[in-house]
């Protein structure tokens, strides 16, 4: 009797399973049709194509540009049941950027790093924040955060004494503090002092749960909550997260102490935080979780970002000493021998160092791929990619394409001479992304990324990296492009020659 009970119900269960498989593949036969006519990896059932790229975060990056060699542009990749499109023809890219503002969906994985912000948030949300907060990003709010800029510079300038002498030290951790005192400074309007005071490293803890998201988004049997929440990786995402949510908390509790005491001038600055802290009172929409959520969102994209380009800057310097004599060279003229701080004014006078800032990001676009989620149907080149689906635009597979630039792999900061840049589509080079959805800083970046740059290089020539050849430096794909053995440099320290 039991026995026809378990039969039944497992019949049923079945029954239910094929009814629900079938309606399935009816609603989305849209996507299999579309789909039947691009290439791509073979899709096996439940994990899809994703196969190809199991392994380490590292060879996930590896992986891609591998398939996109393999394939070219357009092909179709399967991630368990969600059908992707890889793009990275120019012309294809800018279509999809240009037209398209949700965020792909595995997205939610990544949450923990970002927070619930501009980066992460559906489409209709989104486009109110980023009207809210883009005034806060204005070229004169940004021209008075420069002597910010210089102070941090300056202590860093310090701590770097201590590295001399220990051979190659990798910099990401110090310079990951200085980026994150900067933001908070000049963004938020509090001092978190993590450089001095060897404080809380918010960019390393961020970098591990990057990992464990891209670990989690990469294997489709991760995807369940029942079966994540059973692993270790879950657990530390938990703890780290905690941490994190901490360290954002203090900041904006500090903020909002200030305002309630209304310390004057420092909750006047039309600043981030201060906005946020104000559209709690005048915007009905926006809360105090919006405010927490975002903070964590602008500091960890700008200060990762910037971390990440100024440790592979200074890398390329040392591996190519002819154009760092020339930086030098620049440096020296405008600044002489004296010691004085460099001003808004000097930040127009590098013109070189602004191209090899911008030939490294090249090379290494610190976020190597974006994605973005289909909401109605797009045709890239008399293919239509159905709505449902997701297109990746693998930035650093654009950026490296030997058809767009001759010896991709040749550091050569000329490539951006005014002449050269006229001469290529606008979407050959897009290390800030594009479209609608594009970077809110890279005007905040470029000039943090060149007063940093100015004033160190004014004390320090890098002597050695340990790599040879670009080819050998591995990057590995979390929520940005990292180098896989560390961003190891010799430095030395130099006196102005004149
Ligand atoms: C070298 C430095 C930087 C690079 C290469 C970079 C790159 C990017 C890229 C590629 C995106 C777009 C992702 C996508 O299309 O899905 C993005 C978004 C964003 N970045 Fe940056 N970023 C940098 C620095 C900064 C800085 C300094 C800030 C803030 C001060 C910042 C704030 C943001 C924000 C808020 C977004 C989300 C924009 C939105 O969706 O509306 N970034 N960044």
């Amino acid at each position: 009797m039991a026995n026809e009970h378990v039969q039944s119900v497992c019949l049923a269960t079945t029954i239910c399973l094929v009814i629900f498989l079938l309606l399935r593949t009816w609603k989305r036969r849209h996507i299999y049709y579309r789909a039947a006519k691009v290439k791509g990896p073979f899709p096996l059932p439940v994990i899809g194509s994703t196969y190809v790229l199991w392994g380490h975060t590292q060879d996930l990056l590896e992986g891609l540009i591998r398939l996109n060699k393999k394939y070219g542009s357009l092909y179709k990749f399967w991630t368990g049941s969600e059908l992707c499109f890889f793009a990275s023809k120019p012309e294809e890219v800018q279509i999809v950027l240009n037209s398209c503002a949700e965020k792909y969906q595995d997205m939610k994985y990544l949450n923990p790093v970002f927070g619930k912000g501009l980066l992460t948030l559906p489409a209709p949300e989104w486009k109110i924040h980023r009207k809210l907060l883009r005034g806060t990003f204005s070229q004169e709010i940004l021209n008075s955060f420069v002597k910010t800029y210089v102070v941090y510079s300056n202590i860093m300038v310090g701590k770097l004494e201590e590295s001399l002498g220990k051979g190659l030290v990798d910099v990401f951790p110090l310079f990951s503090l200085c980026m994150t005192d900067i933001l908070c400074d000049t963004m938020m309007g509090v001092q978190v002092n993590t450089m001095k005071e060897n404080g809380y490293n918010l960019i390393l803890q961020t970098a591990r749960l990057g990992e464990l998201g891209c670990l989690r988004t990469a294997n489709p049997l991760l995807h369940p909550d029942i079966l994540w929440n059973r692993t270790s990786l879950s657990k530390e995402t938990r703890t780290i997260l905690e941490e994190v949510q901490q360290f954002i908390k203090k900041i904006v509790d500090t903020k909002r102490l200030e305002k309630a005491k209304n310390v004057a001038c420092a909750s006047q600055k039309p600043i981030l935080l201060n906005r946020m802290l104000e559209l709690e009172d005048t915007e009905k929409i926006w809360d105090e979780q919006m405010s927490l959520e975002e903070t964590q969102a602008v500091l960890v994209a700008g200060a990762d970002a910037t971390t990440l380009t100024l440790g592979y800057v200074l890398m390329m310097l040392g591996m190519h000493q002819e154009i760092q004599t020339q930086v030098h060279q620049e440096l020296d003229f405008v600044f002489g021998v004296s010691n004085r701080d460099v001003t808004l004014e000097d930040l127009l006078q590098l013109p070189l160092l602004e191209r090899v800032i911008k030939e490294t990001l090249r090379i290494f676009p610190v976020a190597p791929l974006v994605g973005r989620y289909l909401t109605k149907d797009i045709v890239l080149e008399n293919v239509v990619l159905p709505q449902g689906s997701t297109v990746y635009v693998p930035i650093i597979c654009v950026h490296r394409d030997g058809n767009l630039w001759p010896e991709p792999l040749k550091f050569d900061p000329d490539r951006f001479l005014p002449s050269e840049v006229a001469k290529r589509h606008p979407f050959s080079y897009f290390p800030f992304s594009g479209g609608p959805r594009k970077c809110l800083g890279p005007r905040y970046a470029m000039m943090a990324i060149t007063t940093v740059l100015a004033t160190i290089l004014r004390h320090y020539k890098v002597a050695e990296t340990g790599f040879g050849e670009i080819s050998e430096i591995e990057m590995k794909l979390d929520v940005s492009g990292r180098c896989v053995k560390g961003q190891n440099v010799k430095l030395e320290k130099r006196s102005v020659e004149m």
